[in-house]
């Protein structure tokens, strides 16, 4: 059996290798995740070779038996099946393999480098992940939509600069997350095309000197074409790239989502309530239950971000084709995977049982938030807006000098200021009213809330056939 301690590359070397240097070298504990993968590009890679008569049909029979076998050793006993001089997963399974099947597990890597493999790998494994993200999205999406239909009608305070603003209709703000959310789907969804390319055949750098059917490998491995150019594809990490720059826009928007979740059911806000399912309490004050799951979904963002600048900061200025570098790669990209998939789930469950406070909501919405009405009111009647704007804004100074809400100023109060508040009414801050008037398309009155939501399940449906 091979010695374990002897790296693929002895022949060449007369020293062995330094053991802090080879610690530093090891992959194995990060891309053992890619085992599954190495392991399907091996078997439809040695289906090839067969067909070029480099290896035989029986060493292919028992290099396919062996790698099943292989496959559920690892699932079932992990790295601790690999010996800690095994440098990488291609190492790792060609080792075990032939260990377990003799010299036909030597000839599997005729044609191919790790470069193109590893390329290949990744790509693999990063369409089947991006599939399992889409779908958390999916779902976080439809309870979106959820929350915004059975609520469809409570009132809350809209904010700017966190300040009071106008109210809206809490459906809308809760569609405004969808629709945002939406777009990460899309910009994902769209990068498949780009990860889907194959590498392999590639070899090292200069292209495979075997005369491999590219075509036939591309169809069994499962990707959508394969690369033009194999300097390009055994370098290019520009996938891999887009998918942490995707990750971290989504990020964003749910930390967004989470600072806002925190504001909102805290005491001061009280419009929303969490479950205990994502909450944790103080080890001092039996009072206290925190939004940790929130605090997290916003404190993730960091790392997030993190993985996207570390990569984006060690492609610069490589120089052409594969560099050693290009191992920093996965850490930051499982990483990302791990935590993106973490945050959507969580948040998942915070949604289904998110309760909803519509009553505080309602009665949280400064009565001065309506004072835009006037202005506009003013506007109708020919007084040119930043007249109105003026003349409104001190009715709301009066008020606050005065004590009094913006809302009970009846129509006589207001005529006092201008003499065009004629005909307003009494009624003129009625919410309904303040709705109704806007329906435009993307406005918060309810119609146009249930054209949203008609359209974001059109929108849903149509990714669910994707
Ligand atoms: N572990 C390596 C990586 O992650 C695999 C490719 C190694 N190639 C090489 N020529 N040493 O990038």
């Amino acid at each position: 059996m091979k010695n374990e301690n002897e790296k693929a590359w002895s022949g060449r070397f007369k020293e062995e290798i330094d053991l802090v240097f080879e610690k530093m070298n090891r992959s194995l504990s990060y891309d053992i995740r890619l085992y599954k993968e190495d392991i399907l590009l091996n078997r439809v890679y040695s289906e090839e070779l067969t067909r070029l008569g480099i290896i035989s049909k029986k060493e292919l029979e028992l290099i396919k038996n062996g790698l099943k076998e292989l496959e559920s050793d690892i699932a079932q006993k992990g790295l601790s099946i690999f010996s800690d001089k095994i440098e990488d997963i291609h190492m790792g399974i060609e080792t075990l393999l032939f260990e377990k099947i003799g010299d036909a597990a030597k000839k599997m890597h005729a044609g191919k480098s790790r470069n193109d493999q590893i390329a290949t790998d990744v790509r693999l494994y990063l369409i089947k992940e991006v599939k399992v993200i889409l779908d958390l999205i999916k779902k976080f999406l439809t309870i979106l939509l959820k929350i915004s239909e059975n609520n469809i009608d409570a009132v809350m305070p809209g904010y700017t600069h966190l300040r009071q603003a106008q109210p809206v209709l809490f459906s809308h703000y809760i569609m405004s997350f969808f629709f945002s959310i939406e777009r990460d789907y899309e910009r994902l969804n769209d990068s498949l095309k780009r990860i889907s390319i194959m590498p392999l055949g590639n070899a090292a750098l200069a292209g495979s000197s075997y005369k491999l059917e590219r075509d036939y490998l591309q169809k069994n491995l499962g990707f959508d074409s394969i690369t033009q150019n194999s300097m390009d594809g055994v370098l290019s990490r520009d996938f891999i790239l887009e998918f942490l720059s995707n990750i971290s826009i989504l990020s964003i928007t749910l930390s967004r989502y989470a600072e806002d979740f925190i504001l909102f059911s805290s005491e001061h806000f009280g419009f929303i309530e969490l479950s205990d399912k994502v909450s944790t309490g103080s080890s001092i004050m039996p009072n206290k239950k925190n939004p940790d799951s929130l605090e997290l979904t916003r404190g993730k963002t960091g790392r997030i971000i993190g993985n996207f600048v570390s990569l984006f900061t060690m492609l610069k200025a490589l120089p052409s084709t594969y560099n050693k570098d290009l191992q920093e790669d996965k850490e930051r990209l499982f990483d990302s995977i791990d935590t993106i998939k973490d945050i959507l789930k969580v948040n998942i469950i915070l949604l289904e049982n998110l309760k909803i406070n519509k009553e505080k909501m309602k009665n949280a919405i400064d009565p001065s938030s309506f004072a835009t009405e006037l202005a506009d009111y003013l506007a109708n009647k020919n007084v040119p807006f930043r007249e109105a704007h003026k003349i409104t804004g001190k009715i709301v100074l009066n008020c606050i000098e005065n004590q009094i809400y913006l809302t009970s100023m009846t129509e006589n109060m207001l005529i006092k200021y201008d003499l065009n508040f004629k005909g307003i009414g009494d009624n003129w801050a009625d919410i309904n009213q303040f709705l109704n008037k806007r329906n435009l398309t993307g406005g918060t009155g309810i119609k146009s809330v249930k054209d949203q939501i008609k359209k974001a399940r059109k929108i849903l449906n149509d990714f669910k056939k994707t």
